[in-house]
């Protein structure tokens, strides 16, 4: 053998154990301390599924008549389904649904819709 496929062997050894060592087999404990990738996007909240048909997933609403809540204010969102559950604000759908809410859905909801993008007209879409 001439020196150079001697260098390349070795090499190639020296990586072929480097692959090994970083490589374990899968379901090893070092495969499962890895960190979790960072999320990508927020979780949609359980109860979106309950305004849709209205506001839409992203607060564009879809029935006329219907607010649009995407990039509204977070707090006034809360303080909004809390009037609606506790009945100092009226509106019969509104009534009717905020109750199904938990104080953790109401928080979850108003997060969800208020980081949307928002509604803008059609000459901005
Ligand atoms: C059946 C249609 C319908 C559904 C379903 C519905 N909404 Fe509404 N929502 C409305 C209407 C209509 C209004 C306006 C009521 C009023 O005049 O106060 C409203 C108002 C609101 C407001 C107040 C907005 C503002 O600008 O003051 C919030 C917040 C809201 N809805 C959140 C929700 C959330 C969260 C859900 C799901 C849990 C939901 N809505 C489901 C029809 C609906």
């Amino acid at each position: 053998m001439s020196p150079r496929p001697v260098l390349l062997l070795v090499a190639l050894l020296g990586v072929s154990t480097v692959l090994a060592q970083t490589s374990p087999p899968a379901g090893s404990p070092r495969l499962a301390a890895r960190p979790a990738p960072p999320p990508v996007a927020m979780a949609k909240p359980a109860q979106l599924g309950l305004c849709v048909a209205c506001h839409g997933e992203n607060g564009v609403a879809r029935q006329p008549g219907t607010p649009h809540l995407g990039g509204q204010d977070e707090a006034y969102l809360v303080l909004s389904l809390n009037a609606y559950r506790d009945g100092s604000r009226r509106a019969a759908a509104m009534n009717a649904i905020s109750n199904a809410l938990q104080p953790d859905d109401i928080e979850a909801l108003a997060r969800w819709y208020a980081s949307q993008p928002g509604f803008r007209p059609p000459a901005e879409r």
